[in-house]
């Protein structure tokens, strides 16, 4: 005989009622359509329970001796008599509530137990969405909201994989159902995930989002000047998202559509100014700059005309040379 029948004994003895507790306090958790077991703190005794009733609410599940029961548990309960426990299956979303046990032992002494059993639904369908389609950064505020079907206990908010919390520029709503963002910058783009969560499942959304915006700051960089005959390379580049598309403009005429202009034989021609026009593709915004370029004929490589001259200047130099009698060897 243990120390609770001691007490338990002992209480009716007196002929109080005991508040032995038989269950434990903790809520069970149990999904849609599992089973449960409410097991009570009683060990197996050899003689039988003079009545167990089990509650939830008004109804009945099972009493006994008489064995009765609602219909709605038919079927669905197994009653373990040595220890008062119950087992319930088929659990629906309506079993979540407070379940009350009374157990009179054949001493007559009352024990009492209740417990309360919550019901989970899995969750799914988990779903986060913008209340803006194209993001520009701006100063109006934009809400992310994070649904799903079945039982919602939690909800928590990642950004690239870190905890969020509200701050200067964010602001929860619901119990974090809707993420608000005062306004939007681009510091704000990134990949938002929003985990519900019940205690039995749980399940993530995941939102991208971008922030556009520039083109900004286009620089290009290649040679200010160039022999001829060499190879021209420009390249251009801009902040931007998403990334800008590049078009290169000489003298009106569109020369390239890439951020890179090369020109594998440069000629005298290809000197003069040229202007790279970043878009960003979404916001149709441009940018641009421009680069001077000078094609240059190296020094030692001159022109035919200018060679034949040279030539010609120095036969009337070894001519007046040998009219004057005397000797100019110098010539080349
Ligand atoms: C309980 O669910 C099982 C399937 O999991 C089914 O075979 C059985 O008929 C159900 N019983 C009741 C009483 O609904
Ligand atoms: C964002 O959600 C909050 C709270 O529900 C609401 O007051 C606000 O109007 C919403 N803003 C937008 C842009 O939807």
């Amino acid at each position: 005989m243990n120390l609770m029948n001691l007490i338990v004994i002992g209480a009716s003895f007196w002929g109080f009622s005991s508040d032995a507790v038989v269950l434990p306090h903790n809520p069970v958790n149990a999904a849609v359509g599992d089973a449960v077991r409410f097991t009570t703190s009683l060990e197996p005794t050899q003689t039988p329970f003079a009545s167990i009733q089990w509650k939830f609410g008004n109804k009945t599940i099972i009493s006994t001796p008489s064995n009765t029961s609602s219909p709605e548990y038919l079927g669905r309960i197994t009653l373990y008599f040595s220890t008062g426990s119950l087992e319930l299956t088929n659990l629906t979303l309506e079993d979540n509530g407070e379940y009350n046990v009374t157990i009179t032992t054949a001493e007559g002494a009352l024990l009492n137990g209740s417990t309360t059993l919550n019901i989970w639904e899995d969750v799914s369908n988990a779903l986060v969405t913008s209340s803006a389609q194209q993001l520009p950064e701006e100063e109006t505020s934009l809400n992310l909201t994070c649904n799903a079907s079945g039982s919602i206990h939690t909800r928590e908010w990642m950004k690239n994989g870190f905890p969020l919390n509200s701050s200067a520029n964010i602001t929860f709503y619901h119990e974090k159902q809707v993420l608000s963002f005062r306004g939007v910058t681009r510091e704000d783009s990134g990949r938002y995930t929003c985990r519900i969560s019940n205690p039995l499942s749980h399940q993530e959304a995941i939102y991208s989002m971008i922030v556009i915006y520039g083109p900004e700051n286009v620089q290009i960089s290649g040679q200010n000047e160039v022999l001829l005959k060499t190879k021209l390379k420009l390249s251009c580049s801009a902040k931007s998202l998403p990334a800008s598309s590049y078009v290169w403009e000489k003298n009106g005429t569109i020369v390239a559509r890439s951020f890179e202009f090369t020109k594998d034989n440069s000629e005298l021609s290809d000197s003069g100014e040229y202007i790279c026009q970043a878009t960003n593709d979404i916001s149709l915004k441009t940018s641009e700059e421009s680069h001077r370029v000078l094609v240059t004929a190296p020094k030692d490589q001159l022109s035919a005309g200018a060679i034949a001259g040279i030539i010609i200047a120095c036969l009337v130099v070894v001519v007046g040379a040998v009219v004057g009698g005397f000797f100019i060897y110098k010539c080349q």
